[in-house]
């Protein structure tokens, strides 16, 4: 059905076979993008007018579908942003945190997209302060509370639902309910959880949450999506920053319009419509979550066969990306390792560690376990070809 690129690069121990439609390219075991389905791609295949009428139902249907999603009420709304999650990210945090001279705004940190939240919020000149934890440690609520206590100022909570930089879960529930009994506004950045971990916005009192096309849903890049109350929205009205990220314009046109303010990503559109009709057929986000849970859990039980350890304890780690410790063994190097797999079909993905080396294998996206035990035998391959004798980090 789709076209095969020619990127093969043949093993002879282990054969290279893609995914269904693709078989020349790896499977990507990354947090995104991702591994999407044959059907996900042919969507792609036409090119459609921003202004067509079903073009507009589709955009119409996606906003709808992800309040269902999220379990949002009437309350809410969806703005669809064009580029990647961070530009969703930004566009909300321009739109609700506070400016002035009292520090409003709290972002509370266990890995690089906390970081990435507080540099943004740094560039728009919005005064916030820091809740920092180790990147290993999920974010505790009584800490999150006792902080909310001792600056009754604040007025927003920024939260990561998984930390993609560990693949650690954040304890949702507890925090917004902290926050909540502190009266403040919970904005989760649940860019790599939505659609795999379910969430009930409305039941939980989450106030903002962001999330992108190519994610859990299984689309491509292109677009991010902000899930909002209606009156946080009404309230933004001519407080962002930005001309092309104001959510409050963007979700006026989109109201009025079914139409973007300027060009859309149509394809990345029209994969995303099927993708969420696969999400639902496959059983939802429950289903969704209980495949990449399996693929998980093949995938820890393989590595620890053969002698790799994961930063992080299993009670903590959600089902969306494991992080791995580097053997310490010095014929191992990362980048040839990456190479080398990459060269057997498998697309893995470096470490973000601050502290220690480590890679890091996804487990979302249109994948199965199968497609894991594929991996142990090209990963044995590869490490026996380098010479790693010994897979345990260093200690
Ligand atoms: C939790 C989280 N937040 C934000 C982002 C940024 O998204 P993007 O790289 O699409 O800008 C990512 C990307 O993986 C993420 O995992």
């Amino acid at each position: 059905m789709l076209q095969k690129p020619t990127q093969k690069k043949h093993s002879q121990n282990v054969s290279f076979d893609g995914p269904e439609g693709q078989e020349d390219m790896p499977f990507l075991l990354t947090p995104g993008p991702l591994t999407t389905s044959p059907s996900v791609k042919f969507a792609m295949l036409a090119d459609w007018g921003s202004r067509d009428i079903e073009f507009r139902h589709l955009v119409a249907n996606i906003r709808r579908q992800l309040l269902v999603i999220a379990n949002a009420g009437e309350a809410y709304e969806c703005v669809l942003m064009q580029g990647s999650g961070t530009f969703a990210v930004e566009a909300a945090l321009g739109s609700f945190c506070p400016t002035g001279r009292k520090i409003k705004t709290l972002v509370v940190i266990n890995g690089a997209y906390g970081h990435r939240a507080a540099k943004i919020l740094k560039h728009l000149k919005r005064p916030h302060m820091t809740l920092e934890f180790d990147e290993e440690t999920p974010v505790s609520a009584s800490k999150v509370e006792s902080a909310l206590k001792a600056n009754e100022d604040i007025e927003v909570v920024f939260v990561v639902h998984c930390e993609t930089t560990t693949g650690v879960m954040n304890p949702l529930e507890d925090i917004c309910k902290v926050c909540k009994d502190n009266g403040k506004t919970v904005y989760v950045d649940a860019m790599s959880s939505f659609g795999a971990i379910a969430v009930d916005m409305e039941k939980s009192g989450i106030d903002i949450l962001v999330s992108s096309a190519n994610k859990c849903i299984e689309g491509v890049p292109g677009f991010g999506y902000v899930l909002c109350r209606r009156d946080l929205l009404e309230a933004s009205k001519g407080k962002s920053h930005s001309m092309s990220l104001d959510l409050y314009d963007q979700w006026q046109v989109m109201e009025k319009t079914a139409q973007f303010r300027f060009t859309p990503p149509t394809h990345a559109l029209v994969a995303f419509g099927q993708a969420l009709r696969e999400h639902t057929e496959e059983g939802g986000t429950t289903a969704r979550g209980k495949r990449y849970q399996r693929n998980c859990d093949t995938l820890l039980k393989g590595m620890r066969k053969l002698g790799f350890e994961t930063l992080l304890s299993d009670d903590v780690s959600g089902p969306i990306i494991q992080t791995f410790l580097s053997p310490a063994d010095p014929k191992f190097d990362f980048d040839i390792f990456y190479e080398a797999l990459r060269s057997h079909g498998f697309a893995i993905y470096p470490g973000k560690l601050t502290k220690r080396d480590s890679f890091r294998i996804g487990t979302i996206g249109k994948l199965d376990a199968n497609v894991f035990t594929r991996l142990f035998k090209a990963i044995t391959v590869v490490l026996d070809d380098m010479g790693v004798t010994n897979n345990a980090p260093q200690k």
